[in-house]
């Protein structure tokens, strides 16, 4: 029954994807009801329906649907398509962790349009049908990967007569789906294009040379983005029990008074040189200055952050370049606390990376993350394969990921300093400790709720889902 219940949502959500992006897609097109909407018969809802399910996620993955969906409108397609064997077991994870990265999402979609045909070439089409003959026994075929300068791919048989698409790959299932606009032939092995090749050796020459971690850098749950085991073995609950606010110097209403404490200094991790360290690597990074100079100078942030870390807690640091600090005003930083106030809402008392952020809103749509200035919390959504966070003038891009992470602080430049929107008037600034924002990782979502969220997401309705 389950599996039932899963597959029923899946071509549910698979169609309803379909649907939102058909909507979506053509805003300077006076909507043509039908002719823009996506069959339910196409290639496509087949594709990602499909036993293919590794590259339909891929696909997804890509943001690839409208394009495609726009090609299957004004002509047939064929698609080959790799098994899930070649794309999980066969393929080099270091490949695969390339492609995945949000900046490589042009490689992504290269190395997909390269298996797609926009002509229907059914088996009965391919070269060489009669062996022996004299006739054709090669074809090319242009594909729609535009980022090749030679982007066709030869069709040929094999010594014994098997097919053969882009010189390697054996078909292993001709005509495996078969739709009025177009056709899926399963491939035994993934085709890479010669230019997504270059780009992914291109990058492999450039991280072998740049340190990552630090040695001894403790390893984090993707899941719960919580050490998966504290660095060094210390006595039961190492782990902060009470929100970071709680373990907050008090300052003017930004935190509840500080409870007894979560066991008084402690020091389970070395936190102050942590926090030095991110400062050091955002000096020698360049571009940050500013924000270096407000963190140990103008502020004892520094030390505060050290403190955190070394009762255990994690954070990501939203780091405005030097231009953006350039442009905010004398009147913004000089009232009492103001680079305090300014700073607290940059950071956020959970270990994220670029990988995970783009993740969540590339998900969700939209994502709010807590910040240290409470209640506020900082918006966050897609936007031209990046991450946004707040709204309006006041947003910045993710402009330098992953300038530092070390598992417990990561720091992410973005090129903008952000300001929480004003509070409503009727919601002073006094936060009781019950209402205090959980510091707690959100929980993994029902299914259900993650679809309903997404396409709520999509559609810019359900700020419950935030
Ligand atoms: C796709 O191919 C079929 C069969 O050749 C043809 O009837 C149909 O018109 C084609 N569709 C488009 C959109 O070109
Ligand atoms: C703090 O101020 C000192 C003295 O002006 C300066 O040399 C140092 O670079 C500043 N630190 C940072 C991180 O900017």
């Amino acid at each position: 029954m389950s599996s039932l219940n899963y597959d029923a949502l899946r071509l549910i959500f698979v169609t309803t994807i379909l649907l939102i992006s058909s909507t979506i897609a053509l805003p300077d097109q006076a909507p043509k009801s039908s002719s823009t909407q996506i069959n339910s018969n196409s290639v496509l809802v087949a594709l990602l329906d499909s036993h293919y399910t590794e590259l339909s996620e891929l696909v997804e993955k890509a943001l690839l649907l409208q394009t495609l969906e726009q090609e299957v409108s004004a002509h047939n397609i064929t698609i080959f398509a790799p098994n899930n064997e070649a794309l999980e077991r066969q393929m080099d994870p270091e490949f695969k962790r390339f492609l995945l990265e949000p900046r490589n999402l042009k490689s992504l979609q290269n190395l997909l349009l390269f298996h797609i045909i926009p002509a229907r070439v059914g088996s009965e089409q391919w070269p060489g049908q009669d062996v022996g003959s004299v006739s054709v026994s090669v074809s090319h075929h242009e594909t729609l990967c535009v980022g090749e300068s030679d982007n066709r791919l030869p069709l040929t048989r094999g010594t014994t007569g098997e097919k053969i698409v882009g010189g390697v790959a054996k078909v292993t299932r001709p005509d495996d789906v078969i739709r009025p606009d177009g056709l899926i032939h399963g491939i035994e092995r993934l085709l890479v294009p010669r230019s997504v090749q270059e780009d992914f050796n291109r990058r492999r020459s450039l991280t072998s040379i740049s340190a990552v971690l630090p040695e001894g850098a403790p390893v984090v749950d993707p899941r719960t983005h919580r050490l998966k085991k504290p660095a060094t073995p210390v006595p039961a609950g190492s782990s902060p029990v009470l929100p970071v606010y709680d373990a907050m110097a008090p300052g003017p209403s930004l935190a509840p008074a500080p409870a007894p404490g979560p066991g008084g200094p402690r020091h389970h991790f070395d936190g102050e040189s942590q926090v030095k360290d991110f400062i050091q690597t955002l000096l020698h990074y360049g571009g940050y200055n500013e924000l270096a100079d407000i963190l140990v100078n103008l502020t004892s942030l520094a030390t505060e952050m050290g403190k955190l870390v070394s009762e255990g807690y994690v954070l990501t640091v939203l780091a405005p370049n030097d231009e953006a600090m350039a442009k905010l005003t004398t009147d913004q930083l000089s009232d009492p606390g103001a680079p305090e106030q300014i700073m607290y809402y940059h950071l956020i008392p959970e270990y994220q990376t670029e990988e995970s952020m783009y993740n969540s809103v590339r998900r969700f749509g939209k994502v709010q993350y807590d910040t240290l200035r409470l209640p506020h919390k900082v918006g966050a959504e897609e936007a031209d394969g990046s991450v946004k966070f707040g709204q309006g003038e006041g947003s910045a891009y993710l402009f330098d990921p992953d300038i530092y992470t070390d598992g417990r602080i990561s720091v992410q430049g973005i090129d903008g300093v952000l300001f929480p929107l004003e509070e409503t008037k009727e919601k002073p600034e006094k936060v009781s400790p019950v209402t205090a924002p959980k510091v707690v990782s959100k929980q993994r979502r029902g299914k259900l709720l993650e679809v309903a969220c997404w396409i709520g997401g999509s559609l810019g309705h359900f700020t419950s889902c935030y």
